[in-house]
């Protein structure tokens, strides 16, 4: 299974997918928490990121890329994949197809978590990461609705979208992502 876990900012995708990982026993693969390990070792990467991280823009489409092919190879993904931030453009979205093409496999679900604006401000304010000033997450939530929301469609003309309401506990809504992916 390719699960990839969609959604704005602050909907909850990096502890679900940390959840759903351990419960399915699949390999969880966060480009923000990618770019964000990149920044902290200053790698080539990590300094072309950073700007964009901070601003809370898209880094480039064919860095991300190449990130995702590499640790996909890497860590190898026949045991599945949680995607967890990626893809984010529908160029992403061709290049992940492309990679997976190449494995014999496919996305198999998109789940998109959904949690009304207010509360994602609330709670990426509460939790205080860097890019969680108030200005910083207006940009990404702009971002997610320009070049992000999009994508919806895409993967809804491919049958594999399951919309999960994202408000609740967090036990509630790994509930309602196992049931949506099984
Ligand atoms: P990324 O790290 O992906 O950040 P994001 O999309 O803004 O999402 P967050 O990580 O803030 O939220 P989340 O949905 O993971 O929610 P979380 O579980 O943390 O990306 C950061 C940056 O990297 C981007 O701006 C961009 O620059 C770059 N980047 C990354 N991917 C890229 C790509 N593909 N292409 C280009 N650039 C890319 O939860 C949020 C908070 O809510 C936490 O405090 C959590 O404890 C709390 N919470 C979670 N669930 C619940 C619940 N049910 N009830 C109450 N609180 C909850
Ligand atoms: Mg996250």
């Amino acid at each position: 299974m390719i699960i990839v876990l969609f959604g704005a900012p602050g909907v909850g995708k990096g502890t679900q997918a940390e959840i759903l990982a351990k419960t399915l026993g699949m390999f969880h693969l966060s480009t923000g928490d990618a770019f964000r390990t990149a920044i902290k070792n200053q790698t080539e990467i990590g300094m072309v990121a950073k700007s964009y991280v901070d601003g809370g823009h898209l880094v480039p489409d064919d860095v991300t890329a190449k990130i995702v092919e590499e640790a996909m190879k890497t860590h190898g993904v026949s045991n599945g994949c949680i995607l967890d931030g990626f893809p984010r453009t529908r160029i992403q979205a061709e290049a992940l197809d492309a990679i997976l093409s190449g494995m014999d496999m496919a996305v198999t679900h998109v789940v998109n978590l959904t949690v009304d604006y207010d509360t994602i401000t609330q709670r990426l304010l509460a939790r205080g990461r860097a890019d969680d000033t108030e200005q910083v997450i207006n940009n990404r939530l702009q971002v997610y609705e320009n070049e992000t929301a999009p994508l919806i469609e895409f993967y809804k003309n491919r049958g594999v979208l399951r919309d999960v309401h994202g408000l609740g506990t967090v036990e509630e809504v790994s509930a309602r992502i196992l049931s949506a992916v099984q």
